[in-house]
């Protein structure tokens, strides 16, 4: 039988009525609202986990118990130039998550964005070799994932390799390498840390073409060999897409392969779509105009409600699922802290977070603790 909770809205509201009691309730937190279900966690920039914003890292510390870095980790940050690695803050975010017993998500190995030119180059700027971009790979896997092992529980290995039909993008690490630079980047990432989880990550997977062509990739992976543990649906959303049977019907697919799926990068845009597809991808940039940031001074209260309803109607999906879902990360603390205020728009105000730019629980925040555990 689970506990009844109280969402934590109602707890602050007895509070101010003046009949808080000592037996009254703590306020609930997303971690121990869903202890039962899946971890919950967020990802964070350095002014949380260096603790220099002190009230998000202390949200941080009490709603979530996962972590994952928004940048710090990727290619570009961590290993800057040949032969210069640069763990300084890869460092302090790996001792945060260790200091408060939080999972340790790692993000990520192989992708095509966020990573140095030099990478696929020679000194003369030509492309190289299959051999030298395996051993650059390798090497790279090696000193970040080896250097994290037993720490980082996680590792998304290789990030949005599929196009929207679901065949495989031609990414600079397919070009040079071949189609196997998936199996090879996992056969690295397992040597260096064989306890660690992999995962496959990538957004709109619920999608059916795209969806089909991540099944075909896990499945022949799998029988390859390969260790892999989930695969995550990045979850970059908004109030119309996925339909709740696309999300149903994606994780039971999954499942199906004996993966956990987890949400690693879930945030609802609720803003003006600026392109016609819901792809997720980092290199659309799109002019800002009034009529794309209509919120800049607040959310209408009717949003604000269907953005809680929303979460609501995704979260029940989540619960129902709890056997197949491992972890639900939101990409970002708070509302200020996200990335839709500047993609595809730069600039705009956007509110797809469960709190908001002063860090309060927004009504989505009472919405999704309320389907903790049904
Ligand atoms: C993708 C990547 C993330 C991040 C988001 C946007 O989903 O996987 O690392 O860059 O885009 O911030």
């Amino acid at each position: 039988m689970k506990k009844k909770l109280m969402p934590i809205g109602l707890v602050l509201a007895g509070a101010l009525a003046g009949c808080a009691t000592p037996h009254n309730p703590a306020p609930v937190t997303l971690k121990v609202a869903f202890k039962n279900d899946f971890l919950i966690g967020a990802a964070l920039n350095p002014s949380q986990f260096c603790e220099l914003n002190h009230a998000e890292a202390a949200l941080v510390k009490q709603q979530f118990n996962s972590i994952s870095p928004e940048n710090i980790l990727k290619w570009e940050k961590i290993h800057p130039a040949p032969g210069r690695y640069d763990f300084t803050l890869a460092d302090r975010y790996v001792n945060f998550g260790v200091e408060n017993k939080m999972f340790i998500v790692g993000h990520n190995l192989v992708w095509h964005e966020q990573t140095p030119k030099w990478v696929f180059q020679d000194e003369t700027g030509n492309p190289v070799s299959r051999e030298v971009l395996l051993a650059r790979m390798r090497e790279h896997i090696f000193a970040v994932v080896g250097r994290y092992r037993g720490k980082i529980g996680g590792w998304d290995v290789v990030n949005e390799a599929l196009n929207e039909d679901g065949t495989l993008r031609t990414s600079p690490w397919r070009k040079m390498i071949g189609d196997d630079y998936l199996l090879q980047a996992y056969q690295f990432a397992h040597e260096a840390d064989p306890a660690a989880e992999l995962y496959y990550n990538d957004y709109s997977l619920e999608n059916p073409a795209k969806r089909a062509g991540a099944l075909a990739l896990i499945r022949k992976l799998q029988a390859q060999g390969v260790k892999i543990s989930g695969v995550g649906l990045q979850g970059h959303y908004n109030l119309d897409f996925p339909t709740l049977e696309q999300f149903d019907a994606t994780i039971t697919a999954f499942a199906r392969l004996g993966v956990k799926v987890m949400i690693t990068e879930l945030d609802v845009d609720v803003l003006p779509r600026a392109t016609r597809d819901v792809a997720a991808d980092v290199s659309k940039n799109v002019q800002r105009s009034e009529n794309l940031n209509p919120y800049s001074s607040g959310l209408p209260d009717a949003l604000q409600r269907q953005l809680a309803e929303r979460y609501a109607d995704l979260f029940a999906v989540l619960v129902r699922h709890r056997n197949d879902i491992g972890r639900v990360t939101f990409w970002g603390v708070t509302d200020g802290d996200s990335w839709l205020n500047n993609w595809p728009v730069n600039g705009r105000t956007s509110y797809p977070l469960l709190f908001d730019r002063a860090g309060r629980p927004k009504p989505a925040f009472d919405s999704v603790i309320t389907t903790a555990g049904r």
